[in-house]
């Protein structure tokens, strides 16, 4: 990837699409091409097509899509898989017509099968059922990945796939029904604190592991996977192997922490100092998830920024930016 590239954001008012441009500009890739929603609907595949046929993009990073927390997916898992479907093909059938050189498609954690051994290895793709509460939303991701890598072997694309493992960060979406664990529960902690309510509800029992990067940390894995995977190192050899772009990566912190864990570590930074009360009637999610980062750690990086500086960055951000950040209505 060189300065004067052309570089497609897809998602990129997002907490991870933000991230990335961040990351960009911070390296001095100032070409970048980005579209809002209302200029360009990603589902509309012609629309795209004509966007890539206008804009000719070099390089691609994916990270558009219907994103959503264990309620949201309950809620709404038609809209999950049909919005997800939509935009991959979109986004891959222009990417294609178009000669883009690379693109690096952001998959999730959640394609793995709910009872993984961990940490979750990438061989561990497709071997067993998968968490029932974000199937659709799995099965949606499961075809963009297999469809950039049916691309490479049918027609020599250069598409690779990624597999963060659960985000957190500026930009987040805060809305305290469809956000993350993380973002909904800061800002149930946040609004309890305001109202001066004696306690907050949290879904689950809190037993369930996660891990959590923070969003800084991965914009800066795919920038360099997008400039080293699959590509010649200094001795000559391919980063990844000679299979690289049909091999998946994770984007691990390295560490996990319970559910209950965490309300604490947020409890503490917003500073409510209410009671938490756990709905064990509600789903707890797949037990465990943890990724094996093996992989990317072989190629030189590290992630840098701790859970607990993390959130407490991300809570600065939540405060300055109360009135703009995405809370929802719930
Ligand atoms: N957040 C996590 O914990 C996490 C973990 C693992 C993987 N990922 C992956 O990372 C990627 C980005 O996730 P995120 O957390 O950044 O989600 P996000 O904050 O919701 O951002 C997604 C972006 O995509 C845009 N978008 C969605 N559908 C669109 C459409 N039809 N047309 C135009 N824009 C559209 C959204 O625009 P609007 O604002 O207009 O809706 C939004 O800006 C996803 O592929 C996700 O699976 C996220």
């Amino acid at each position: 990837m060189n300065r004067g590239d052309n570089i497609f954001v897809a998602g990129h008012a997002g907490l991870v699409g933000s991230a990335i441009v961040r990351r960009l500009r911070a390296l001095g890739f100032d070409r970048l091409l980005l579209r809002p929603r209302h200029d360009v609907d990603l589902m509309n595949a012609s629309a795209v097509l004509k966007l890539f046929e206008d804009e000719r993009p070099d390089y691609v990073f994916f990270a558009a899509a219907r994103v959503g927390g264990i309620m949201a997916n309950q809620m709404y898992p038609a809209d999950f898989i049909r919005e997800n479907l939509l935009v991959q093909l979109s986004i891959i059938d222009a990417a294609f017509a178009t000669h883009v050189k690379k693109l690096l498609f952001l998959g999730s954690s959640c394609v793995y099968p709910r009872l993984s051994e961990q940490p979750i290895r990438e061989e561990a793709l497709m071997t067993g059922a998968l968490e029932p509460t974000n199937e659709a939303y799995a099965v949606a991701k499961l075809a963009g990945i297999v469809t950039c890598q049916s691309f490479n072997r049918q027609h020599g694309t250069r598409y690779i796939s990624v597999m963060p493992t659960n985000l957190y960060g500026e930009h987040d979406n805060f809305d305290r029904a469809a956000g993350h664990v993380l973002p909904a529960l800061m800002r149930r902690f946040h609004d309890a604190k305001v109202a001066g309510d004696q306690h907050v509800v949290v879904w689950g029992s809190g037993a369930p592991r996660r891990e959590f990067l923070h969003v800084d940390d991965l914009a800066d894995a795919v920038v360099h996977l997008m400039q080293v995977w699959g590509e010649p190192d200094a001795a000559g050899s391919v980063v990844g192997g000679p299979d690289a772009l049909n091999e998946i990566v994770n984007v691990g912190y390295g560490d996990d922490i319970s559910i209950r864990e965490l309300a604490a570590v947020l409890q503490e930074t917003v500073g409510y100092e209410g009671a938490v009360r756990w709905d064990t009637s509600q789903p707890d999610g797949t037990p465990r998830k943890w990724l094996d980062s093996s992989r990317l750690r072989a190629t030189g990086w590290t992630p840098s920024i701790g859970l607990r500086e993390g959130i407490a960055r991300t809570y600065a951000w939540f405060l300055e930016h109360h009135h703009s950040a995405r809370l929802g209505d719930s």
